[in-house]
C-alpha cells in the first residue's frame, strides 16, 4: 500500500545536510555510469506547462517521476498555487509505485543541495566569506542555508526588487542560520564584498554586470531554465570557469549559456565539466583562489529522485505519513 507523504511530513524529515549527501551521491552515479536520466518531457495543455521528470539511481536503489505543473492562472482562476509538484516513488525491485509525496519543499531544497555540492568542490576553501543572494524568494532561502553548510559563512547580503521578499528573507534566515543577513541596497554592493553568490530570481534578464565580479567568487545561478531567459549576462559566462549540472540541459534549456554561444562569445567547449565529473575528480574544480568559477543548475531529476528516497527511508523510520489502498 502506498505512503502519502503531505507536505508538513516532507518537511518534518528532510534537512539540508542529508540532502547534500544524497544528491552528491546521485551526481556520482551519473559520472559512473549507473544513473538513468531521460531528458525532461514537457506538455503544453492550453492553459499551462506540464513536465514529467523521471530518473534511476542504481546504486541507491531509487526510481521515481516527478510530475510539476505551472498554471500562471491558477491562482486567481481556481485559488490554487501557480506551480505545483508531487513525486511518484516506486520499489525498482516490483515497479510498483510505494510512496506519494508533496514535491514543493522537496524542490527547493533540492535546487538548495545541488549548490551546495557545488559550493563545496568549488568555491574558495577559507573560513568566514561572505555570501551574496539575489533574489528573496523560496529556492534564493533555500540557497543560503546550502552555501552555509558548504562555507564557514561570516555574513550574507541579499537583494531583491520586492521589499517585503528581502524583509521575510532576513527575518528567516538569520534566526535559522545565526547569522548577520543585511539587505544590500544595490546590485554592486554584493559584487563588491561576497565571495559565494547565488542567483535564484524569476528575472527573464541578466540580474547584474558581470564585468564587476570580484576575482575569486563562486556562483550559482539557478534561477533561468529557458532558452529565452537568462539572470546571467555573457560577460560573466565568458569570463567564468563554467561548471555544468548537465551538458544536455545546459545547451537544450539553459538561456544563461545558450545567448552567449548564439552570440558567438563562446562555444560549447567553454563548459569546463559536468558537476558528476567534479565530485568524481574526473576533471579538476577550482584551479586556484583568483579563478571565477560559475555552476549553473537547471534542475535534474536525479536531485529529485536521490531525496524522494532519502524523503521515504526517514518517514518509514519515523513512522510518518499514512498509507492507503489504491
Ligand atoms: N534550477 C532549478 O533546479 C530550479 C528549481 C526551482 C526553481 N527554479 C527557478 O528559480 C527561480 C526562483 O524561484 P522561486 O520559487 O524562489 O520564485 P519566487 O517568486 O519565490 O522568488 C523570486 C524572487 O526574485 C525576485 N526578483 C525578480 N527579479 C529580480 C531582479 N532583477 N533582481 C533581484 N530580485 C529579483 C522577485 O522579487 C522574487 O522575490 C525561478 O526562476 C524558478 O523557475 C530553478
Amino acid at each position: 500500500m502506498p505512503l502519502i507523504l503531505t507536505r508538513d511530513n516532507v518537511i518534518n524529515v528532510l534537512e539540508m545536510s542529508d540532502c547534500m549527501n544524497v544528491v552528491e551521491k546521485a551526481f556520482t552515479e551519473m559520472a559512473n555510469g549507473t544513473a538513468v536520466l531521460p531528458l525532461r518531457i514537457n506538455i503544453t495543455p492550453p492553459d499551462g506547462l506540464s513536465l514529467y521528470m523521471p530518473a534511476y539511481l542504481k546504486e541507491m536503489g531509487a526510481l521515481a517521476c516527478k510530475v510539476v505543473t505551472v498554471y500562471k492562472n491558477n491562482p486567481s482562476k481556481h485559488d490554487m498555487p501557480t506551480t505545483i509538484g508531487k513525486v511518484l516513488l516506486q520499489d525498482p525491485e516490483t515497479g510498483d509505485v510505494i510512496c506519494i509525496m508533496d514535491g514543493g519543499y522537496l524542490t527547493a531544497v533540492r535546487t538548495g543541495a545541488v549548490s551546495g555540492v557545488a559550493t563545496k568542490y568549488l568555491a574558495r576553501k577559507d573560513d568566514g566569506q561572505i555570501a551574496g543572494i539575489f533574489g528573496a524568494g523560496v529556492q534564493a532561502k533555500m540557497q543560503l542555508w546550502a552555501a552555509a553548510i558548504a562555507r564557514n559563512l561570516s555574513k550574507a547580503y541579499v537583494y531583491d526588487i520586492s521589499d517585503d521578499a528581502a524583509a521575510s528573507f532576513i527575518a528567516e534566515m538569520s534566526s535559522k542560520l545565526g547569522i548577520d543577513v543585511i539587505r544590500a541596497e544595490t546590485p554592486d554592493q554584493i559584487l563588491e564584498t561576497a565571495d559565494i553568490i547565488c542567483t535564484a530570481t524569476s528575472s527573464p534578464t541578466p540580474i547584474f554586470d558581470g564585468s564587476k565580479v570580484k576575482a575569486g567568487t563562486h556562483i550559482n545561478g539557478i534561477g533561468s531554465h529557458t532558452p529565452a531567459a537568462r539572470e546571467l549576462d555573457t560577460e560573466i559566462i565568458r569570463k567564468s570557469k563554467v561548471i555544468a549540472d548537465s551538458y544536455e540541459a545546459c545547451l537544450k534549456e539553459a538561456g544563461d549559456i545558450m545567448i552567449p554561444i548564439d552570440e558567438g562569445a563562446i562555444d560549447k567547449s567553454h563548459l569546463h565539466a559536468d558537476l558528476g565529473e567534479i565530485v568524481t575528480g574526473k576533471k579538476p574544480a577550482r584551479s586556484d583562489d583568483n579563478e571565477i568559477t560559475l555552476f549553473k543548475s537547471n534542475g535534474l531529476a536525479i536531485q529529485d529522485v536521490a531525496t524522494a528516497k532519502l524523503v521515504y527511508d526517514r518517514a518509514i523510520e519515523k513512522g510518518i505519513g499514512q498509507t492507503v489502498e489504491i
